[in-house]
């Protein structure tokens, strides 16, 4: 038990390292201190060490704290942010109200983990995504087909309709498309390829295993539950979610190994197809990851993937890309030590060919970008994957 307290402990420290890096802004405070309280709390790590490995037990916990600490209110309920307002601030009653509120819940605790999935959605990723399909788009006419797997709740499914403001680090601002939901990142190396507005979707379908119904008041509570608790990730949230419920999206419930044959063949032979996958692929395992390049060498079509995923194998042993693609040295480095992010990568199948290449990396909600420059699609070293 003390290996798996240790490890519980790890992982949450590493994701909250991740989300809340040195020089990160403010307001990502409580989504770190929540992950590191529950890394510290005896009673807490306790509840997560009981958990399955594979229901990633921190942040499971830290969903289900949130969601019955704003059903309870009470001290703890006031750190969180509420959508469209501000991040309350950090104090030292934080840790003392996270301490007393796992005493006195800790069976209910126990139960809502047991009765969840933690299932993360964060729409931001669309600003990791956007700079790739602008390039698909600049190098082939064709109407785009968007296949978003794991699409979850489906917030990823229309990248073009929200705004997006990229900060350079000169200080100037590249902006894309007008509209009410408007996201926003620090970019930190080259300037990514930003159009003046989105690439037009022709047609758009979204897969996944347990597709979440936005309609069911319940499933919306617990997936707000599960976004960082942070000021601007809680405000998108439920931005998307209102879009998305007055425009509900196409979407399939299956595997993405194993419905992407049958999705892809029904999508109109004119347009190129363009697979999504933020945050889905690196859950695959290898042997699922691999069933999926094979079934992607196998689809008789030209095809783009755009992958935002962490390296893989998930854990200290990580060191390459879902695609089966390099990344710089000193990334490997960087993601053993300082925390998780999300590499962002492009694969074009013309004609049978596989090319690759990694375009960049982001933090996990998107709060910075850093893209790497010159970079285009080459010759992969394997058709088949990693
Ligand atoms: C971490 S969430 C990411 C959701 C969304 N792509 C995003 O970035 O906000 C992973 C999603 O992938 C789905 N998923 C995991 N394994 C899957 C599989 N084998 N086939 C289809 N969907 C899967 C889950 O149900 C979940 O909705």
């Amino acid at each position: 038990m003390g290996d798996r307290l240790a490890q519980v402990a790890a992982q949450a420290r590493a994701v909250a390292d991740a989300w809340s890096p040195p020089g990160a802004p403010a307001s990502w405070w409580l989504t770190a201190a929540l992950l590191r309280g529950i890394a510290d709390d005896e009673v807490l790590l306790g509840i997560a060490a009981e958990l399955p490995p594979d229901r990633q037990p921190a942040l499971l916990l830290s969903a289900a704290v949130r969601w019955l600490a704003a059903d309870r209110g009470g001290e703890l309920a006031r750190y969180f942010p509420e959508p469209g307002g501000a991040q309350p601030a950090e104090d030292a009653g934080f840790r003392p109200a996270l301490a007393a509120f796992a005493r006195a819940e800790r069976a209910e605790l126990t139960r809502l983990c047991a009765g969840h999935r933690y299932q993360m959605t964060e729409v931001a990723r669309c600003l990791d995504v956007l700079p790739v399909l602008a390039a698909v788009a600049a190098d082939d006419p064709r109407p785009l087909a968007l296949v978003d797997l794991g699409t979850g709740a489906g917030l990823g499914l229309w990248p073009d309709r929200y705004a997006y403001r990229y900060r350079l680090p000169d200080g100037s601002e590249r902006q894309c498309g007008d509209a009410p939901l408007r996201l926003a990142c620090e970019v930190r190396g080259a300037a990514p390829p930003v159009p003046p507005s989105p690439p037009a979707i022709a047609t758009r379908v979204g897969v996944d295993i347990e597709p979440h119904d936005l309609a069911d008041p319940a499933t919306r509570a617990w997936l707000a539950a599960c976004v960082p608790p942070e000021a601007g990730a809680v405000h998108r949230f439920a931005a998307a979610v209102e879009l998305a419920l007055a425009d509900p999206a196409p979407m399939v419930r299956g595997d993405v190994v194993d419905a992407l044959p049958e999705v892809v063949a029904g999508l109109p032979s004119d347009t190129l197809v363009c697979l999504v996958d933020t945050y889905v692929h690196v859950f695959l395992g290898p042997q699922r990851l691999a069933a999926f390049h094979a079934v992607l060498a196998g689809l008789d079509r030209d095809v783009e993937w755009v992958s935002v995923d962490p390296l893989v194998p998930l854990g200290p042993e990580a060191r390459t890309t879902v695609q089966g693609l390099d990344v710089p040295e000193h990334w490997i480095t960087e993601n053993r030590d300082g925390g998780v992010f999300g590499v962002i990568g492009r694969v074009s199948v013309r004609d049978g060919v596989r090319r690759g290449a990694v375009l960049g990396r982001a933090h996990p909600s998107a709060a910075w970008l850093d893209w790497l420059p010159g970079r285009r699609p080459a010759a992969a070293r394997s058709r088949a994957g990693p």
